[in-house]
């Protein structure tokens, strides 16, 4: 169902507003508390923009981490400063996001001011969505967009339950282009669809193979997982991570692959490691020789070809989990030849999607983030999203 975006608010329904906003300001952060990322907050940007420029009193509130009540080392002080550089105006901070410092601080706000409440999970009560702490949230409020499209999976106070006590409550701009890649590229691609779904274990990924069983024309896995569907097929697999309960649930797979007509593809070769650490001793396998004692931690270079044959003549591309351990040089060239392939099929016109939190960070390793049609901002949102499973965050807004 469409939802109402900030798009659909003009400069007479904001100017003078106080605009609730949801944010995702979960950012990674070094030992000092230095922001090393900050592609989270460059994302919010478009959406308090366009509320300042319509004259809204833009009050900002996110979670930031999992703290168990108030943590120093998870206040977001340092996203008010990087939020005050990037916007090129002040941002204050207040060291709460309810009660009287907030109300005081918000009826303070002039038209496109910007505020910063404190984050929302130094509440226990955000996370159980409590009624009561929504309301308290909300009460500082005319309206809410909620642009968090990487917490939009949770239905939290400041989520889901805020909604109940502010009309309009609409989707940022954030919120409406991560919907727009990620619903267009399974409900309405432009075909061939090819997914590559990689990541350690099956059993997280499940969900999100079944469902795109049912929509792309070739599914190509890769990462950990292989060698369930591998000691599936009666191959040895050495010492590789196997996920022994699911075994039948790869063979289902392959089979529900072959009854739709998807092509499924798995690695022909394996980078094998003799134990898990960045200076392991390795050596190239095919699948049909791996030696007892080895385990395979990346894709071979066999494999990458086949792959990127696959993925030649296809029209969308959805990428979720890298190919193998790429964290470690020696087992990151599947993983980066995936995202050399992507970038180099989206100037001949593929769509090119990048989902989930591993993958991403595999293509900002290489410096090829900006070459990607488009990266998600959400790892287990848009893993939701691809599964087919309704977003508590979006369902809640207004309907177009
Ligand atoms: C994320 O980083 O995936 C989101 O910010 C959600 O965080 P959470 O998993 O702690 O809810």
């Amino acid at each position: 169902m469409p939802k109402k975006t900030v798009n659909n608010l003009s400069s007479s329904n904001l100017q003078g507003k106080r605009v609730l906003v949801r944010a995702d300001f979960n950012v990674p952060v070094d030992d000092h508390g230095n922001i090393t990322d900050d592609t989270r907050i460059r994302a919010a940007l478009p959406t308090i923009q366009n509320l300042t420029s319509k004259g809204a009193k833009v009050v900002l509130c996110s979670h930031f981490g999992r703290p168990k009540g108030v943590d120093d080392k998870l206040r977001l002080t340092p996203v008010a400063q990087r939020l005050s550089e990037l916007l090129g105006q002040p941002v204050a901070k207040t060291n709460d996001c309810i009660g009287d410092e907030v109300a005081a601080a918000v009826s303070e706000l002039k038209d496109g001011d910007v505020l910063l409440l404190e984050n929302v999970r130094f509440y226990k009560e955000e996370e159980k969505n409590d009624p009561e702490f929504a309301q308290k949230l909300a009460s500082v409020a005319d309206l809410y967009v909620n642009d968090a499209f990487g917490t939009a999976h949770r239905a939290h106070a400041s989520t889901e339950g805020v909604t109940k006590y502010l009309r309009p409550s609409v989707a940022g701009l954030l919120v409406e282009k991560e919907l727009e890649y990620l619903q267009n590229a399974i409900e309405h691609p432009q075909r061939p669809l090819a997914a590559i779904v990689g990541g350690s274990k099956v059993s997280s990924k499940i969900g999100v193979i079944e469902t795109l069983l049912d929509k792309v024309d070739k599914l190509l896995i890769g990462g950990g997982m292989i060698f369930t569907f591998y000691k599936a097929r009666g191959l040895s697999v050495g010492k590789s991570l196997v996920e022994e309960d699911k075994l039948e649930l790869a063979k289902t797979l392959e089979a529900k692959a072959k009854e739709k007509g998807v092509a499924l593809l798995l690695p022909t070769d394996v980078v094998l490691a003799d134990n898990f650490s960045a200076d392991a001793n390795t050596q190239i396998a095919s699948i049909e020789n791996i030696p007892d004692g080895w385990m395979g931690l990346d894709i071979g270079p066999d494999s990458i070809k086949v792959f990127q044959e696959a993925l030649a003549d296809c029209k969308s591309v959805i990428w979720n989990g890298p190919m193998g351990v790429f964290e470690f040089d020696k087992f990151a060239a599947g993983t980066e030849a995936i995202a050399h392939t992507l970038a180099e099929l989206t100037p001949k016109g593929t769509t090119t999607i990048i989902g989930g939190g591993d993958s991403v960070a595999a293509v900002e390793k290489v410096g090829l983030a900006s070459q990607m049609s488009h990266i998600s901002t959400g790892g287990g949102a848009s893993l939701e999203l691809l599964e087919g499973k309704e977003l508590p965050g979006i369902a809640a807004l207004d309907e177009a």
